[in-house]
């Protein structure tokens, strides 16, 4: 069965077709990255803007080589997201559907961040699972048990994790998306130079906060500023605040996270959203659990259609087009 499917919940307009729910057969990805670059944050507006231009490109460029006809279905975030972005991913899914005369398949967009570690990879996660969703605007942990039951465990009670690190490379001034940047900065620092707080990291819940971790890492780099001669972070001093930042957001989700599986009693962790590309992250959980833990390729970690065409094939549950344009409550 092939499904084209279609993401556009944040900045990114994108479109793809997957055979059974693994087989890559075509994805493509636009982002108005760059523009968000020079505000150090998306501007949903300018977001929309940018999709609504590049919503048919993209699905041109998807399909160039396939017949669109053709495809079985069509599946399409319906949310959670930016409303104006998620209309431009919705509103094109549904036209597709009625011309088309296919089945449309809404997709939640963190079910989609669970299944982008089925794609092209050579191990499918087995059920029972505890899945990790960490994203620039979630940090869920979710009980798994099948395709379509899943049990919400805990998340957030402020700042995502992908935001923290956003929110730690602006401090540190080093650009937007903050997670690859201060990813790399720690690679050449220590993790050990400061000791920055692990929020929540005890508690008996499976909740994660970030906003104290901010403000520390905020009086941590002002300190450090006052302290030297030109008022400058030197690149060393850069890179282990990176690296010591890194460490405690890595150390409370791989906390929580294997708490939750062992109390769950599963053998399978999965790891999904933007932040599930961090290494550290990645291997971490690995040397701390002894079952299985599946992760996306980096390509697929950061949103993408191909993980959203992947989960309506999983969990297939078709709605008519007009459905969707009668009950406006489906986007959220
Ligand atoms: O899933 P995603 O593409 O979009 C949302 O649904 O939010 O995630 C984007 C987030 C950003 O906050 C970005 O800084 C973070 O994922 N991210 C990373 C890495 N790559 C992307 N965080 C830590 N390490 C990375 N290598
Ligand atoms: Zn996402």
């Amino acid at each position: 069965m092939k499904i084209l499917g279609i993401e556009t919940s944040c900045d990114e307009t994108a479109a793809a077709v997957v055979e059974d729910g693994t087989k890559l057969l075509s994805n493509i990805v636009s982002s108005s990255l760059s523009l968000h670059s020079k505000t150090g944050g998306v501007i949903p507006e300018i977001a929309a803007r940018e999709q609504n231009k590049a919503m048919i490109p993209v699905l041109e460029e998807t399909l160039k080589t396939l017949d669109g006809e053709n495809v079985d279905a069509i599946a399409v975030t319906f949310g959670p997201g930016l409303i104006g972005s998620l209309l431009v991913g919705v509103e094109t899914a549904k036209t597709l559907s009625f011309v088309w005369n296919k089945p449309l398949i809404p997709v939640n967009h963190l079910i989609g961040h669970i299944y982008a570690s089925r794609l092209e990879s050579p191990v499918l996660p087995k059920f029972p699972l505890v899945a990790l969703i960490v994203s620039g605007g979630h940090t869920e942990l979710l009980h798994v048990q099948d395709h379509g039951k899943f049990e919400h465990l805990g998340g957030t009670r402020d700042d995502a994790a992908g935001e923290a690190f956003d929110k730690a490379a602006r401090i540190l001034g080093l650009g937007y998306p903050g997670g690859p940047l201060i990813e790399e900065k720690a690679r050449n620092g220590n993790s050990r130079t400061y000791n920055l707080p692990r929020p929540m990291i005890n508690t008996t819940d499976y909740d994660f906060s970030y906003s104290g971790l901010k403000t520390a890492l905020l009086e941590l780099v002002s300190r450090l500023n006052q302290n030297s001669a030109n008022h400058k972070l030197s690149p060393d001093e850069i890179c282990n605040v990176a690296a010591s930042f890194q460490e405690a957001v890595v150390d409370s989700l791989v906390s929580k996270t294997i708490r939750a599986a062992k109390n769950a009693n599963v053998k399978t962790i999965v790891l999904g959203g933007g932040v599930a590309a961090n290494t550290k992250l990645k291997e971490k959980l690995r040397s701390s659990f002894s079952g299985n833990v599946c992760t996306p390729e980096p390509k697929f970690a950061v949103d993408n259609a191909a993980m959203i065409a992947s989960a309506a094939f999983f969990n297939f549950k078709p709605v008519s087009w007009r459905k969707v344009f009668a009950d406006a409550s489906i986007l959220f």
